[in-house]
């Protein structure tokens, strides 16, 4: 048994933060399923939206976010978190984190634009935003010596005891082949969202919803899992796997265009390329279906070479990789799976319904981001939680440690488990981008029940009676993902942000978030 006084399970933004701030305080334990960059915020290109350039406002910024989470915001979180911004965005500066500055002028930030945003409000670091700030937050996190990493470890399930208090995680160490028992005063989830839920998505293959499902098996309230973005833009290209095209390049000037080079997001809204991203997103899958084409395409032919490079040196080099010259050729895009608006519901400390677990970052559903997040606010989400979960969490460190001592033996380890669910896997992920993806009708999510109830069965049997692997953790958790995805969506009788039925198209005067509990069925 591992023993210390804080455990954080992820390593993106949200886990990280966490753990700097924690560890001025107390022992933290830091888990992570891979390594530690392997996370969304290594791979986020966009950057954080924060209000900074003198014609810009707070009101702006909460009113876009309002405006883009189609009445579904939590308005008085979605101030704080704004008001918050700045000081927050000090911090990761002060850690050395360093944004893009103006050519022109290097004491000023060049902000970028991207859709949803009324003004130009994003920090980037070139076009790898994500991996600048994981880089420094990874440096901070191995010089500190009150942080002890454990790369490698999955988190299987949460212990919670009859009193309904959190106090630690069964985990498989992957590579030692055993089962640990991690204890803690204080546990966090900051695993990330759960995107590899869908065939194609932009995301890592560790966002397999591992914190949202750990959490809804112990007994949290899990809210608007329907709400799953996709992002609009893509690589189309069957080696380009999860390759995203920053939508910082439409804020650049990029238009989408048909294969026969028309534009079409004028028929859609006035905001056209730069619309939010729900908007922009059913606009190229509908058409898409209605053409019978496999992708559009992203025209940036407008800006020179130097530019490009200069702007997005990455996206630049990869699309090259993949012999387009984004300078002269126009880019084949395709929307996929990219973030999940609702996860574990968590209060504006970031507490969930169970004592002493926090949930915050793309695994919780802290009433930001509505049925839409505005681009470049996650990543700001990310730390603005991890600033609130230190300081409600410091109250509990003077706690104490429950018995873990009488803990059931619940799994099995094989040094010969060769089983690999691969049918499963592939109809899991398959059902849910046929049936759960942009636009969905009361026929599909009945199919998808179904078949995604009696999948989600038999993987929990397989699960108990098979030795522990990554893969069975992993696909236990997009099984049981997928299903609140689905059970949420029939709930919704509506169309609503993210999510679209054709049965339901109009959105319903009253905004409610749909919450699911385990114990309430
Ligand atoms: C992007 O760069 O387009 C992604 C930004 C985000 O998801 O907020």
């Amino acid at each position: 048994m591992i023993r210390s006084d804080y455990l954080i399970i992820g390593s993106g933004i949200a886990g990280l933060s966490l753990a700097l701030k924690v560890a001025q305080k107390a022992k933290v334990s830091l888990i992570t399923k891979k390594k530690l960059f392997d996370s969304s915020t290594d791979k986020a290109q966009g950057g954080i939206a924060c209000v900074i350039d003198k014609s810009d406002s707070f009101e702006k910024h909460i009113q876009d976010t309002l405006v883009s989470g189609a009445g579904l915001c939590d308005k008085d979180k979605v101030t704080k978190l704004v008001q918050e911004s700045p000081d927050r965005l000090n911090e990761l500066i002060s850690l050395g984190v360093e944004f893009t500055k103006k050519e022109n002028n290097p004491n000023e930030f060049d902000l970028g634009l991207e859709g949803g945003h009324s003004q130009r409000r994003i920090l980037h670091a070139g076009d790898v935003t994500g991996n600048e700030i994981e880089n420094v937050l990874i440096k901070n996190i191995l010089k500190n010596k009150s942080i002890t990493v454990f790369e490698n470890y999955t988190a299987i399930d949460l212990i919670v005891n009859e009193n309904n208090i959190c106090c630690g995680a069964y985990v498989f160490a992957n590579e030692k082949n055993y089962i640990e028992i991690f204890q803690a005063k204080i546990i966090a989830l900051a695993c990330g969202g759960a995107s590899k839920t869908y065939l194609y998505t932009s995301n890592p293959d560790v966002s397999t919803g591992d914190g949202i499902a750990m959490a809804y098996r112990a007994g949290t309230d899990v809210a608007n899992m329907e709400f799953v973005q996709f992002h609009p833009t893509c690589l189309y290209n069957k080696n380009a796997k999860s390759f995203l095209i920053s939508e910082a390049v439409r804020g650049e000037g990029a238009i989408l265009r048909l294969k026969d080079g028309s534009q079409f997001m004028d028929k859609y809204s006035p905001q056209k390329e730069l619309a939010p991203r729900d908007i922009v997103a059913r606009a190229i899958d509908k058409e898409l279906k209605t053409r019978r084409q496999d992708c559009v395409y992203l025209d940036i032919t407008s800006k020179s070479k130097s530019f490009l490079m200069k702007r997005f040196p990455n996206i630049y080099i990869k699309c090259l990789d993949y012999g387009i010259d984004m300078a002269k050729d126009m880019i084949p895009v395709i929307p996929a799976a990219h973030f999940f608006c609702g996860g574990v519901k968590i209060d504006e400390h970031g507490r969930t319904n169970i004592k002493n677990l926090y949930a915050l970052g793309e695994t919780s559903c802290s009433g930001i981001h509505g049925a839409n997040r505005l681009a470049s606010n996650s990543l700001l989400e990310g730390i603005v939680y991890a600033d609130r979960v230190y300081k409600d969490s410091l109250r509990l460190l003077n706690g104490k440690y429950y018995d873990l001592q009488n803990l059931p033996n619940k799994y099995k380890t094989s040094k010969n488990n060769s089983l690999v669910y691969m049918q499963e896997w592939e109809e899991i992920r398959r059902a849910s981008w046929n049936y759960l993806s942009i636009t969905r009708s009361n026929e599909k999510l009945i199919k998808a029940k179904k078949r995604i109830s009696i999948l989600k069965s038999e993987i929990n049997t397989f699960f108990k009676h098979s030795p522990v692997t990554v893969e069975n953790i992993e696909l236990r958790n997009i099984a049981c993902i997928a299903d609140l995805i689905v059970n949420s969506a029939l709930q919704r009788k509506e169309s609503r942000g993210l999510h679209y039925n054709v049965d339901y198209p109009e959105m319903l005067p009253v905004a409610k978030d749909i919450v699911l509990n385990e114990s309430v069925k």
